[in-house]
């Protein structure tokens, strides 16, 4: 797709250098003062200082230039030489005419590159809770970002399935039923094939061995030695772990499905494994991994560290496989099955210090190649309104099945009374899930928030109701036109500052997308849908458009509206919010 802002950027440069001066990039951005213009260029104070001139009078070169163009209808120089801009009717009339013909291309910029995300990290049979939220609304909303951009993504939701929880887990279970098969080492017959116990009945029982652990050194011990004999895949611990990943996978996919979270490789920790010898060996071969109190280590502090970042540890003294380990071993996975430019990590920025050191020791061991970027995107947590982890109203986690139904309780009264039974309650859903996503992305990804389900479903706020509202009315209006055989765009004529407004909002979207994607957070783009339903707000209750009896003004009108709803969608979708059917 064209974008309007960018090729007037080039045409610009032309100007310039026809002025006689050299430069490399210009920039037009919306402008501060929208009585003098839509929008400003302000470069040339810098280009007087290159070119020891006063700005006034090359400002008044290009101005002179620009007036002559009938893409523009006033161009002014205000203070020492910031250039305003306003373009003409005409040209903005027909550049969404453009856009509301190609809008359902991609955006496509020229980042084309092969992404690997990793996003989600749940962890088999551990409830998925509050925490879980972010990574997965970021990640999905960041994938979608970039294929929109014309990015090739690969999604991975890298399951914590080999660590200490497992163990944990097994052994509880171990005490609980002693006589089952997969505990009996002699066992030689068939293991069954249905997991024996519920997912429900799983995820009670990691708390209780969790607190158990922490309380008996010779439990906690226990445990660690079976996360070991599981990792050496001893045949009944390992028939047992599959169950368990089974029945506890699929449950995890339902939610994620509520959130319209997906994902292409459902791989996880243990799918790493393979490669673990084989880093070892290498590591050892490079004279990079050392044995230190019994385990395996490798240094990554640099000289220059002004925090002690302490070394990597990659096999624990009883031989089970450390959580760096894993990812260093999915690291070198990655690399040589899919060849990526970049991978990403959405995590809870908590664990920055970690991927500090399973990067370093990436980079310096050359199992990732200096051209590959990986980085870490972490995110701030939700608190509660006590400014701590959201907890549940005992103190304990909160589920995200159990927030997303309290979200869902503060929708039903913004549906409308006429919406019933099985409709109204898939309608709810939708809402919750968009109210929720809305509101984890709307904060800058690194800051905290506060769960607030009654802000996050405000009808006349900054929320996920207040533009899936607005977007199921435009649909309705144009819905009304078509009922009522009135003709949808093109758009031909702008008319007055509202529905201008409109336009000059919409040559906003790419450098919007461009800043969500350098910058990888989603608020600018949560913003900007919020800024666009808006305007076109102001519009439609100062307008009447279908009884408007100008035809080609209608006609145009509707043009508009059909734009702001189709670029409303693309980014809802973005965002990973669904568009309800109704209100
Ligand atoms: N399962 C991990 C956790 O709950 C998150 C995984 C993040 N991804 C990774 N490659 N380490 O903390």
């Amino acid at each position: 797709m064209k974008d309007f802002i960018k090729n007037q950027e080039k045409k610009l440069k032309e100007i310039i250098i026809e002025c006689g001066y050299s430069i490399d990039n210009v920039n037009i951005v919306p402008s501060v003062k929208p009585e003098l213009g839509q929008f400003q260029f302000n470069g040339v104070m810098e280009l007087a200082k290159k070119n020891k001139t006063n700005p006034r009078i090359i400002a008044d070169a290009i101005v002179e230039k620009m007036n002559a163009d009938e893409d523009y209808s006033n161009i002014n120089v205000a203070g020492p030489g910031f250039i305003n801009i306003t373009f003409s009717d005409k040209a903005l009339s027909d550049y969404m005419e453009y856009l509301r013909t190609h809008i359902s291309e991609k955006v496509k910029t020229d980042v084309n590159k092969k992404i690997i995300i990793d996003y989600g990290g749940p962890n088999v049979a551990k409830t998925l809770h509050v925490g879980h939220l972010r990574s997965a609304n970021i990640g999905e909303a960041l994938k979608r970002l970039s294929k929109e951009l014309n990015c090739e993504v690969i999604s991975d939701i890298h399951l914590g399935d080999w660590g200490r929880p497992m163990g944990l887990i097994m052994l509880e279970l171990k005490k609980k039923h002693p006589n089952w098969v997969y505990f009996d080492e002699n066992y030689e017959g068939e293991y069954p094939s249905e997991c024996p116990i519920s997912n429900s009945d799983l995820e009670k029982m990691y708390p209780i061995a969790s607190n158990k652990a922490k309380e008996d050194e010779e439990y906690l011990e226990e445990a660690r030695n079976i996360t070991t004999k599981l990792q050496q895949k001893q045949k009944g611990y390992y028939e047992l772990w599959k169950q368990i990943i089974k029945i506890s996978t699929s449950e995890i996919k339902q939610i994620y499905d509520k959130l319209n979270v997906s994902f292409d490789l459902w791989n996880g920790e243990s799918d790493a494994d393979e490669y673990v010898p084989k880093v070892i060996d290498y590591l050892k071969e490079k004279k990079l991994a050392y044995e230190s109190e019994g385990a395996l280590v490798m240094d990554v502090s640099l000289p220059d560290d002004t925090l002690v970042v302490p070394p990597l540890l990659l096999v624990k003294s009883n031989g089970a496989i450390s959580y760096e380990m894993t990812d260093l071993a999915t690291l070198w996975e990655r690399v040589n099955n899919y060849s990526p430019d970049e991978i990403w990590y959405v995590v809870d920025k908590r664990q920055d210090l970690h991927f500090e050191q399973v990067f370093r020791a990436a980079y310096k061991s050359g199992i990732v190649p200096q051209n590959i970027k990986l980085e870490f995107i972490g995110f701030g947590t939700m608190n509660g309104k006590d400014g701590k982890p959201f907890k549940t109203r005992d103190g304990g986690v909160m589920t995200l099945s159990n927030l997303i139904d309290a979200v869902k309780k503060a929708t039903l009264n913004k549906l409308n009374s006429n919406i019933t039974g099985k409709e109204r309650d898939e309608i709810s859903d939708v809402l919750a899930v968009g109210a929720l996503k809305y509101a984890d992305l709307l904060p800058n990804r690194s800051t905290d928030y506060i769960f607030d389900e009654e802000k996050f479903c405000d009808f006349n706020g900054k929320t996920g109701i207040y533009i899936l509202y607005s977007i199921v009315r435009i649909k309705s209006l144009l819905a009304k036109a078509k009922e009522q055989n009135i003709t949808i765009g093109p758009i031909e004529h702008l008319t007055c500052d509202s529905d201008r407004n409109i336009a000059i909002k919409i040559l906003e979207i790419f450098s919007v997308l461009d800043k969500s994607f350098r910058i990888k957070s989603l608020n600018d783009i949560s913003e900007y849908l919020y800024q666009l339903i808006n305007v076109f707000n102001n519009f439609y209750t100062s307008n009447r458009i279908l009884t408007e009896t100008d035809e080609l003004k209608r006609q145009s009108w509707l043009g508009l509206a059909e734009l702001v709803y189709n670029i409303g969608f693309k980014l809802i979708n973005i965002l990973g919010i669904e568009e309800p059917r109704k209100m």
